[in-house]
């Protein structure tokens, strides 16, 4: 059964964001892999073609958007997916060695989950905390700030015990299901997709 086999109505929804032509369907691309993602934690290669017959395009089109974005998976991650910012500010600040502290201790690499199914990690681009660095953020929920060696222990401990260390601070921005951008403050920001002017098609 396809993931959006009995949810024509949110389908609907996603779509009336969009012009109604063949370019607006494809624009929906990304709520769409984000309702996936939401929902399986990573979107399968089944789910991969659904979201391509959705929107009328190709497989490999979907798989080169999902690449350029680290927020969708295509592989399955653990309970606790630990991304480490590997730009600049963080390499400088030690996120190369706390990498291999992670990889090491855990016993995974990209694209794996460990062996009790709590971890999984990826090495991402700058997560606009270059301030703190080295961040590590931990699923979508928020920042670790600031990671030392010894923090890093300290934080994989209570993981590992199936607890989850209360982040520094969530990550900056979320879009909640109606289109609303929603800061970690709680602030709305901008317009919700629902509220903006439909394009139309040229007649
Ligand atoms: S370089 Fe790591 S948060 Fe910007």
């Amino acid at each position: 059964m396809g993931h959006f086999d009995d949810k024509a109505e949110l389908v609907a929804e996603i779509f009336s964001r969009y012009p109604h032509t063949p370019q607006g369907r494809r624009s929906a691309l990304m709520p769409l892999l984000r309702e996936v993602q939401d929902a399986h934690g990573y979107v399968s290669d089944t789910h991969l073609h659904e979201v391509a017959a959705l929107i009328g395009t190709t497989a490999t089109e979907v798989r080169s958007v999902m690449s350029f974005y680290s927020t969708y998976s295509a592989v399955p991650t653990g309970q606790f997916h630990l991304q480490v910012c590997s730009t600049l500010m963080c390499a400088l600040a030690g996120s190369d060695e706390l990498w291999d502290e992670l990889v090491t201790r855990l016993d995974v690499q990209p694209g794996e989950v460990s062996a009790d199914g709590r971890f999984s990690v990826q090495r991402v681009e700058c997560l606009g905390s270059c301030g703190t660095a080295p961040v590590v953020q931990l699923n979508d929920l928020g920042y670790y700030e600031r990671v030392t060696r010894r923090r890093c222990h300290d934080l994989l401990a209570q993981m590992q015990q199936g607890v989850t260390p209360a982040p520094d601070h969530q990550v900056p921005m979320t879009v909640q299901p109606n289109g609303q951008q929603v800061t970690a403050a709680g602030q709305v920001a901008g317009r919700s997709s629902s509220d903006l002017t439909r394009l139309e098609a040229q007649p």
